[in-house]
């Protein structure tokens, strides 16, 4: 990516839609670009507007081998809907296999480093093969969602993995502006938003909210606000 326009991405597009956040994004990433989806309402929303836009990004989804059974049949919905390839990404199978003998099938719940230890296993190292060959990915992800999340710019560089543009094309969008596009548009959506899930990522990590509960506060519930990160988005 050319220096100066590196230099300008912290204030680019501040107030920008999505359209213009995504078709600048690519421009700018100059080479193939792909939005990472875990098939959250946000992310069906990001493929309804590169499918509307026809916009030549495809699309990746890490299967940690924990996800929910609604988030496969969701991601077929969008396979049939959209036409689209979905390039899944698993872990090594070593490592997971090394984890499961040596520390059981729960040991993510023991404590925030062996948490990390299986998210490094499920989600990062995936995401680095993923991303491997980009020059830019898109996410789904919102300011709104978290405490770890309100400083996000629309473009970023990514320099956790060799400095592609990361393209965050609802950085501004609230909860309600999301699901207006959703019912307006009939996108697919994963049936567990309607169970009290605000957020998707894998089975045993993830519950529903009860009312007035924070959107995250289903994620990693036995955990603290401030590490409720993967590492997908912010390498610890
Ligand atoms: S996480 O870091 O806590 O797991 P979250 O579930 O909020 O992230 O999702 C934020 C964005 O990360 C999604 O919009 C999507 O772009 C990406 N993402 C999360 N999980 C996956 C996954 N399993 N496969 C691909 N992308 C994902
Ligand atoms: Fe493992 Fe839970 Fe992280 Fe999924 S969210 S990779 S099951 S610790």
């Amino acid at each position: 990516m050319p220096a100066s326009i590196t230099r300008q991405i912290p204030s680019l597009l501040a107030d920008a839609t999505a359209d213009t956040i995504l078709a600048s994004g690519l421009a700018a990433a100059n080479g193939p670009v792909q939005l990472a989806c875990s098939f959250s309402v946000e992310d069906v929303v990001v493929i309804d507007l590169i499918h509307r836009l026809q916009l030549p990004i495809g699309l990746f989804a890490l299967d940690t081998g924990r996800l929910n059974e609604e988030t496969y049949q969701t991601a077929e919905s969008i396979r049939e809907r959209y036409g689209v390839t979905i390039d899944w990404y698993f872990p090594e199978r070593a490592a997971v296999e090394k984890l499961e003998r040596a520390q059981g099938l729960y040991s993510f719940r023991e404590s925030l480093e062996k948490r990390h230890a299986c998210c490094q296993i499920r989600k990062v190292e995936p995401l680095g093969r993923a991303l491997a060959g980009l020059a830019g990915w898109i996410t789904g992800l919102r300011r709104e969602q978290s405490v770890t999340r309100t400083e996000l710019a629309p473009l970023e560089i990514d320099s956790a993995h060799g400095d592609i543009l990361k393209i965050n094309p609802l950085v501004a969008w609230s909860e309600a502006e999301v699901w207006a596009y959703a019912e307006k548009h009939r996108i697919p959506v994963n049936p567990l938003h309607q169970r009290g899930y605000p957020s998707i990522g894998c089975a045993p990590c993830t519950r529903a909210i009860e009312p007035g509960e924070h959107p995250r506060a289903g994620r990693w519930w036995w955990e603290d606000p401030e590490h409720k990160e993967c590492g997908l988005h912010r390498p610890e």
